[in-house]
């Protein structure tokens, strides 16, 4: 039996959805400051799994209850989930049917009314994608722009889902053995040419409490950051700068590709994400071959590299799969400022080094096509696997809908 009743569950959830769309936290950030003032439970799996699921579908949410409850806010949005969400999560059934039949008694309208009234916004392509998949419009908006409408609602579609990719990290164990030790407790399949890459289908339990995962064998990395590290192609012998390392997965994957013979120089300005990344590497047995750096690497004094890689800070607009906060606030206001920034970095960037591989995690053509063809130098598409980047071949891009993935922007660029 449950420990907690409906109630609580949709207030609790209720409490998030405020955190994210107010005060516009992460959703683990809400999560964590909402749990904290709460009753002490056995397990918060359910409550966590709801408020990621209320908040993936928050814009359909809001519209269902202005509908069904004559209100937008939380609370009601909350309600819409549990009728619309919660018997895909909740084992109880039993719960489930009880507490909707409540909901429903006292709603203003039928869920029939609601398909009715978002088939209206049909019209109006935009308003009706964000509706239906729950994305701020300027997300939608700016996808539109670029990409045709069926492939836009494919992608929005496919961004509802989350894939969890593992490396397995050869610094630890090889390919084979990776895959042995995970396969004692996950269903993985392995990435058809990318060989230390395994998505999860199933695991016995959270990804983080594998066994793999928990000795550092494997780590959760999203692909479109493997796609970054493979189109800078690290090989023995290279140097190699990254001038926004922290916490250093990307620039730890480089040196796994070139079994430790690169010279590597990685910076972040941070100082807290640097002792991050000198915690994180030291655990993955990469720390030896990296020089780490404390700077801000506008202004970074160094010698000339083959390689720089330029991971750059961002809106985070691309890790809706990820982080569903991200497509009720995908900070677009800020991709001006960081536009700068960017701009700066990269400019750097091609002093520094022969060869420049600049990503992003942003949807916005504001921070990857605008910024690379501001640069002053030639701008490719590094890889084939990429999809064409928005404005051709000075980039590519990485899609949910196309390779299971974050939206990154990656090209390629010699000074
Ligand atoms: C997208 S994150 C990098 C993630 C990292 N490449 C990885 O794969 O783990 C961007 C990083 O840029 C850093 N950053 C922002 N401004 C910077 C600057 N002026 N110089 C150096 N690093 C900067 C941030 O501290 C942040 O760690």
């Amino acid at each position: 039996m449950a420990k907690w009743t409906a109630e609580e569950l949709v207030s609790f959830v209720a409490k998030v959805l405020y955190e994210v769309v107010q005060n516009e936290l992460t959703l683990d950030y809400a999560f964590q400051k909402v749990k904290r003032r709460w009753r002490a439970l056995e397990s918060f799996k359910v409550f966590y799994d709801a408020s990621f699921d209320a908040v993936r579908h928050y814009y359909f949410l809001r519209f269902a209850a202005s509908k069904l409850f004559g209100s937008s806010g939380a609370k009601a949005a909350a309600k819409a989930w549990f009728l619309y969400r919660a018997d895909s999560l909740l084992y109880n059934k039993e719960l489930v049917a009880r507490y909707r039949k409540r909901l429903l008694k006292r709603a203003l309208a039928k869920p029939e009314d609601v398909e009715k009234a978002l088939e209206e916004l049909r019209g109006d392509p935009a308003r009706y994608l964000s509706v239906k998949y729950s994305y701020h419009p300027a997300i939608v908006e700016t996808l539109l722009r670029y990409l045709p409408l069926g492939e836009v609602e494919r992608l929005l579609e496919a961004g509802n889902t989350t894939w969890m990719w593992l490396r397995i990290n050869t610094f630890k164990v090889d390919v084979d053995k990776g895959l042995k030790l995970l396969e004692q407790e996950a269903e993985v399949e392995p990435h058809p040419h990318i060989p230390f890459m395994v998505l999860v289908k199933k695991a016995s339990k959270p990804i983080q409490y594998l066994s793999a995962v928990k000795t550092f064998a494997a780590i959760p990395q999203d692909l479109a950051s493997v796609y970054t590290v493979l189109a800078l192609d690290p090989r023995p012998g290279d140097s190699v700068l990254d001038l926004a390392a922290a916490p250093g997965m990307k620039i730890s994957l480089a040196t796994q590709i070139a079994e430790g013979k690169l010279k590597v120089v990685a910076a972040d300005v941070s100082r807290k994400r640097v002792a991050r990344m000198r915690h994180l590497l030291k655990a993955l047995g990469a720390y030896q071959y990296v020089d780490v750096v404390h700077a801000d690497s506008r202004k970074l004094a160094a010698r000339r590299f083959d390689k720089a890689l330029l991971d750059a800070p961002c809106t985070s607009s691309g890790a809706f799969t990820k982080d569903p906060g991200v497509k009720i606030y995908p900070r677009v206001e800020r991709a001006r400022q960081y536009s700068q920034l960017q701009l700066q970095l990269l400019t750097r960037a091609l002093q520094l080094a022969e060869e420049v591989v600049y990503a992003v995690c942003s949807i916005l053509p504001e921070e990857g096509e605008e910024v690379v063809s501001k640069a002053g130098a030639r701008a490719e598409k590094p890889l084939a696997e990429l999809a064409p980047s928005y404005w051709g071949d000075i980039g590519g891009r990485t899609f949910p809908h196309i390779h299971r993935s974050e939206a990154f922007f990656i090209s390629r660029l010699r000074p």
